[in-house]
């Protein structure tokens, strides 16, 4: 066995000394691993980080594009705060925000344009948090400013779009001992933060596996996103580049970082051929890197397993799968809601019917909605009504926002820290790397250095607590 884990150790080697990235990786028993950089001196570990509460928080926004001012709207929903600057690169974008702020019957904001007016933003002194909504590569260098700044950091997904970055943002954040939450939103949707919530008491018994997907056609967008960044960033990425809205409900079910850890992940993808089109029509490219469909299996510290898919391209139905297993029950979401339990749970006689395979089925729509009701989130039950009304995909945006307010009003750590960010962002680097050799295992770095285990499982935290 050893010998063959040395053959095998010598056979990567070789593999990885041909190949342009083998700056700071090894492998070890056939894995892939990427190099921890140490924690510099006087940097603390920010896992569970408390500041101190805001009253009014002044906000500013970065990136007033197709989703930005949606997020302007929505924090004039919210109480305790002030709407303080807006910036984008083109000066009209920020005044067509700025009515936003009027039809609100708010005070005009500081006004930032151009390639560097987000740094002026930054720099002023009457700014609690930067929010921020660009381009995928502006994300961790204006955050990183920022924090710099003295702000606490809200950014769009993914955080990060390398493993370098993620070490900066973690690194960052550990020196400036501010937060910086990824703003993912789909772990606030309501059938999501439901389950979750039946999760935590423990109605699907131990939960085994999990799955999530971005599988969104996206024909009818590329075109709008400013300077076609998002098909001219896959062209030149290979991967599961945008893992977080599958990934980030399956971290929070499973207390990753929390108990839990991804420990490594194997990947895979499939020809590109509608992401090429698509690329030759609006880029005149003549190769496109990212596959029409990429598929990733993570295995967890404690032997439990996440499959992730990928796919901008084909006419599929919208899914981001959202899938549980557990040893006492199952959650679907995707194409149909539904929840499963043991037959006996459901079967009146005691006795089996091999003849009824309905009791190997979901729960009827009533027990269904049932459960719905009575294991609906606190946070939902709170939110609910003003998140219909305000919307944001239905409501789950501004059940994000109106959480990181909250944090920070009353100064929690947040629902979703650094290390969240980070280790949902890094799938992205790590599945081309995986794909690229042959899908082989790539370790999932510990962004925590070493904590992952010291907070006991995944929850919000409230200030009854
Ligand atoms: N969480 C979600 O559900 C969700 C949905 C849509 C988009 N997003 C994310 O939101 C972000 C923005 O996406 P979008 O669809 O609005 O893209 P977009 O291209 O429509 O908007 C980006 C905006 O950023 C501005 N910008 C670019 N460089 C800038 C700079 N240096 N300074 C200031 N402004 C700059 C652009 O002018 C543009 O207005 C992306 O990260 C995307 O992944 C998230």
């Amino acid at each position: 066995m050893k010998k063959l884990t040395l053959l095998m150790s010598l056979f990567w080697g070789i593999l990885l000394a041909g190949c342009s990235e083998t700056k700071g990786l090894r492998v070890e028993d056939g894995v892939i691993v990427f190099d921890t950089p140490a924690r510099a001196a006087g940097q603390q570990s920010v896992l569970g980080l408390r500041c101190e509460p805001i009253d009014t928080i002044r906000v500013g926004f970065i990136g007033l594009g197709m989703r930005g001012p949606d997020a302007v709207k929505r924090y004039t929903y919210l109480d305790g705060v002030e709407i303080t600057a807006l910036c984008d690169l083109y000066p009209e974008r920020v005044d067509s925000a700025q009515q936003i702020l009027r039809r609100r019957g708010l005070p005009e904001a500081a006004a930032y344009s151009g390639e560097e007016g987000w740094k002026q933003l930054c720099e002023r002194e009457d700014l609690d948090l930067v929010y921020i909504v660009t381009p995928w590569v502006c994300h961790t260098p204006m955050a990183i400013y920022a924090m710099q700044c003295g702000k606490h950091v809200a950014v769009e997904v993914p955080a990060a779009m390398s493993l370098d970055e993620c070490w900066q943002l973690v690194d960052t954040a550990e020196k400036t001992q501010r937060h910086c939450m990824m703003l993912e939103n789909c772990v606030y949707d309501f059938f999501e933060l439901t389950t979750l919530n039946m999760a935590q008491q423990g109605l699907f018994g131990d939960i085994l596996h999990v799955e999530g997907s971005y599988i969104h056609n996206l024909d009818e967008f590329w075109d709008y996103y400013q300077g076609n960044w998002r098909l001219e960033f896959n062209r030149t990425h290979r991967g599961d580049v945008y893992a977080t809205h599958g990934l980030g409900p399956a971290c929070q079910l499973l207390n990753i970082h929390r108990g839990d850890r991804m420990k490594y992940l194997v990947a895979m993808d499939t020809p590109s051929v509608n992401g090429l089109k698509k690329a030759k029509e609006s880029l005149g490219a003549e190769s496109f890197a990212n596959g029409d469909h990429t598929l990733t299996l993570i295995k967890t510290e404690q032997g439990r397993a996440i499959h992730l898919q990928h796919n901008v391209y084909t006419p599929r139905p919208y899914s981001r799968m959202y899938q549980l297993t557990g040893t006492d029950g199952f959650a679907n979401k995707y194409p149909v809601q539904g929840f499963a339990f043991h037959p006996e749970q459901l079967c009146e006689s005691g006795v089996p019917d091999h003849q009824n395979l309905s009791s190997h089925s979901f729960v009827p729509k009533e027990v269904r909605e049932q459960l719905m009701e009575q294991y609906k989130h606190p946070i939902t039950r709170e939110t609910e009504a003003k998140a219909r009304e305000v919307g944001g995909h239905g409501g789950m945006d501004f059940i994000m926002d109106y959480r990181l307010v909250y944090c920070l009003h009353h100064g929690l750590p947040l629902d979703q820290d650094v290390y969240d960010a980070a280790e949902w962002s890094c799938i992205g680097e790590l599945t081309a790397t995986s794909i690229e050799h042959n899908s082989a295992p790539v370790a999932v770095p510990d962004f925590t250095r070493g904590d992952w285990n010291k907070i006991e499982g995944y929850r919000h935290a409230m200030l009854v607590d």
